[in-house]
């Protein structure tokens, strides 16, 4: 069944949106994972345009986004059988499937890697959209390279100011990006967690051995060890030496826990709910980093299901506080 968003969008808008696709331009759009900037993803001038207004290096690929399963045919040179299979049991929805691409897609789309990531969101504006585009949309998080994704219109808006067209679907119902799976000659590697899990997947595909796979970043940007990260300091507890003076820093709580001491208290889920702690975790570090407070103290939380997602993402946030490391783009 396909999401209702939060917020309805008009037939003329999201008509209005499309011509602007059609012709070249370039709109944020809700899924239910984060917010995407989108172009026509079979144009390269307006691919283009999605990276510079990101600030994103040309060698980070995007996702194409389909409405109908027959996409993946024209997308795509290869479709294995592991691939349908995966697209018929999660799509719509947060997976991602990196496959062999075919000649219509542009090679900057894919940074010039042979493959194509392509994802079907369960989202009815994002559907919408493509089907009234005619095309594929190519869209990244709709946020400034290495920064906190967006899960609502306002977090689009307060990093990517200059992009004039914003569907807004109200807040994202998954709150993390999805997936990344790679099918290798042997099973599948998550290149990216999400909400989809390891156990998931292999209900239905193996996974790889892990031989013969790329370790390197490069592989997927997605494996840098700094993404998505708040403009203020991050720790971990447990990972980190948090400093002792906490009286003007925020802690930001899985459950109801007993630290004190703090300036702003947050709570992921209170009921300890994972689902509910993904989808209020960007939202809560948008809000954070908007505050007068000097660092931020994150409780960890259990790394099961999308907990192993919610992990993934805080460790690369906390990431360039600890070790000596530039980003590439700061
Ligand atoms: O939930 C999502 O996936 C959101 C919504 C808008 O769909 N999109 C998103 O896009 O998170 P982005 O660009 O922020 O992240 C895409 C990830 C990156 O880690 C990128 O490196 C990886 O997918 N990726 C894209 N194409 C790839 C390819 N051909 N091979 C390997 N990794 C790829
Ligand atoms: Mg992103």
């Amino acid at each position: 069944m396909i999401r209702k968003p939060e917020k309805t969008i008009s037939i003329q808008e999201i008509e209005a949106a499309s011509q602007i696709i059609r012709s070249g331009g370039l709109v944020a759009f809700p899924t239910e994972t984060v917010y995407g900037l989108g172009a026509n993803a079979l144009d390269a001038k307006a691919v283009a345009q999605i990276f510079v207004v990101k600030e994103r290096p040309a060698f980070d690929p995007l996702i194409v986004h389909i409405c109908q399963l027959n996409d993946l045919f024209n997308l795509c040179k290869e479709v294995d059988d592991r691939a349908l299979i995966l697209a018929n049991v999660f799509w719509p929805g947060p997976l991602t499937i990196i496959l062999p691409k075919s000649d219509l897609i542009p090679s900057l789309v894919t940074s010039g890697l042979p493959d194509v990531a392509v994802r079907m969101p369960n989202h009815e504006v994002a559907l919408k959209l493509i089907e009234a585009a005619g095309c594929p949309i190519a869209a990244p998080s709709a946020n400034k390279f290495g920064k906190l994704s967006p899960t609502n219109a306002v977090h689009v808006r307060k990093q990517l100011p200059e992009v004039n067209c914003i569907l807004d679907g109200g807040n994202c119902s998954v709150g993390l990006e999805s997936t990344v799976v790679k099918l290798n000659d042997d099973g599948f590697v998550i290149l990216r967690h999400g909400a989809i899990t390891e156990s998931m997947l292999l209900q239905y595909v193996p996974k790889s051995s892990g031989k013969n796979i790329n370790p390197l970043p490069e592989a997927s940007p997605g494996l840098m060890k700094s993404h998505y990260s708040p403009e203020k300091r991050v720790y971990i507890i447990g990972e980190h030496t948090i400093p002792e003076d906490t009286s003007d820093a925020a802690l930001v709580n899985f459950h109801l826990s007993h630290y004190q001491g703090f300036k702003i208290v947050e709570n992921l889920s209170k009921d300890g709910d994972l689902m509910e702690a993904a989808e209020n975790l960007f939202q809560i570090l948008h809000q954070l980093e908007d505050q007068d407070i000097s660092f931020l103290v994150v409780e960890p939380v259990p790394e099961i299901g999308i907990g192993i997602a919610i992990m993934d993402r805080l460790r690369k946030a906390a990431f360039r506080f600890h070790n000596d490391i530039e980003m590439i783009k700061e």
